[in-house]
């Protein structure tokens, strides 16, 4: 079996945290190929060609959102972020400051991708 990129020993990491990092490294590599038919699609001088990395483009949108839907549904951070950030109109970093004091304590006895404290680089 492959590493996969596993930080910790994947034998003392429960199912849920080592899904959790599949999904995060799926989403991010999602993104990546989202970059890089964007690129693509407008160095191209052909427009079919340009065509058809733009639709491939899109189809990794779609890709990453899924694995977005999917942290979404297993971590109440990452829900209560993207109710609070998502589909809003306001100014972003407003929104950011003005609950920062307002951030739920986790409940220190389920695990960590259930009470959302894989909070990495966050400041607040
Ligand atoms: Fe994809």
């Amino acid at each position: 079996m492959a590493h996969e990129g596993f930080h910790e020993d994947p034998k003392i990491l429960s199912d849920l945290t080592k899904d959790y990092h599949r999904i995060i490294q799926s989403t991010m590599e999602e993104l990546e190929a989202v970059d890089w038919y964007n690129q693509r699609a407008e160095a191209a001088t052909d427009p079919v060609a340009r065509a058809i990395m733009e639709h491939n483009r899109d189809e990794e949108i779609e890709h990453a959102c899924m694995g977005l839907e999917w942290l979404r549904r297993n971590s109440p951070v990452w829900d209560e972020m993207m109710r609070k950030f998502l589909f809003t109109s306001g100014d972003i970093i407003v929104q950011e400051s003005a609950s920062a004091d307002q951030t739920p304590q986790p409940d220190s006895s389920a695990p960590a991708a259930q009470t959302g404290t894989l909070k990495i680089g966050s400041n607040s």
